[in-house]
């Protein structure tokens, strides 16, 4: 049914095969585009908006399936399925791409960004716009970034101090920095795929997690966790990614059709994040299941400090010159 981007390209270069299928109609060219949320949160709806103005601009010549909530394939195995060009577009949070680079460590580092819009100059300026080809070696191209929002750490117990998350386990997604974040605050951490982080937190397999006001709501976490402390002390964004095979291999014509609607998928999903996130926190709070605990400012600090060494651990194998660009996009204007 659906022909493959290689068959297309040979053809277009082969007069033979252009002369072969004179008459005939071409096979829409497929994008399943897999993902681990639901249809409800920023990363959600960025991939609909994405399938709806493909198939308006592009009708009979791209088509889009979306598989939302690790239908098709979840943390433990998407990444591959792209390398291996099973699925042609993913949008994992930056955290799961450790493996592949280290620089990308940069975006887990805890209280490395003031907020969102700190995080948004950073990867529009230059050295945030490298890394989206830093991975082209391993058979993955960054296409855009897409906002989710700043993470809270939800757990049995409020979590006032650094100290308060002693003892206790907490979710963790792939990534060696949210680990020592943890360790930081002699808390401990489990690794789990996101599919599983309710059934985790229900059953006190884990007692904690961090995540933006979308997820947890999302997927109903703050049934399951009594306090959340508003810590916004690190970022979950993503980074929408292809296989530069198949993506360098499309015609050039609708490769480029394809990057504007990414342009404006994107302009919207980052222009509505953070209301998402903002609404999704008032969701929680009129629940009444979850208490949210705001810091003051000594124990946002008590946290900041207690979290920082973190950075020296990780500095080199990030890069001193991407922690630094990092820094100074939370100034407006560069130095
Ligand atoms: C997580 O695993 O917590 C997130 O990466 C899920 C997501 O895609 O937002």
């Amino acid at each position: 049914m659906f022909k493959s981007i290689a068959a297309i390209g040979a053809c277009a270069l082969a007069f033979s095969c252009t002369l072969a299928n004179a008459g005939q109609e071409q096979a829409p060219i497929l994008i399943k585009f897999s993902h681990v949320v639901a249809d409800n949160t920023p990363k959600g709806q960025g991939a609909q908006l994405f399938k709806q103005l493909v198939e308006a601009r592009l009708p009979g010549q791209v088509e889009v399936e979306v598989y939302a909530n690790s239908s098709l394939y979840g943390d433990a195995d998407e990444l591959e399925a792209l390398r291996n060009d099973q699925v042609q577009m993913l949008a994992p949070s930056l955290a799961k791409f450790e493996q592949y680079t280290p620089q990308l460590q940069v975006f887990d580092l805890p209280f490395l960004f003031d907020d969102l819009e700190a995080v948004n100059r950073f990867q529009k300026r230059a050295k945030g716009r490298q890394l989206l080809r830093s991975m082209e070696t391993q058979n993955i191209v960054g296409l855009a970034y897409w906002h989710n929002g700043m993470k809270q750490l939800s757990a049995s117990k409020p979590l006032l101090q650094p100290g308060d998350a002693a003892g206790l386990s907490f979710r963790i997604q792939p990534s060696r920095v949210l680990e020592a974040q943890f360790d930081q605050v002699g808390a401990s951490s489990r690794k789990l795929p996101f599919a599983e982080v309710f059934e985790a937190l229900r059953s006190g397999q884990v007692q904690g997690a961090e995540n933006p006001w979308s997820n947890l709501y999302s997927k109903q976490l703050h049934s399951v966790q009594p306090y959340i402390t508003e810590t916004n002390h690190g970022v979950l964004d993503y980074m929408l990614v292809s296989n530069p095979r198949f993506w360098f291999g499309m015609p050039h014509r609708i490769r480029v059709e394809l990057e504007g609607i990414i342009d404006e998928v994107t302009y919207v999903v980052n222009q509505q994040a953070e209301a998402a996130n903002q609404a999704d926190r008032q969701r929680i709070e009129a629940s009444g299941k979850s208490r949210i605990i705001v810091l003051d400012s000594q124990q946002r600090d008590a946290w900041r400090q207690a979290m920082r060494p973190v950075w020296q651990q990780f500095e080199t194998a990030i890069g001193a010159d991407v922690v630094n660009a990092a820094q100074a996009a939370n100034r407006k204007r560069r130095e």
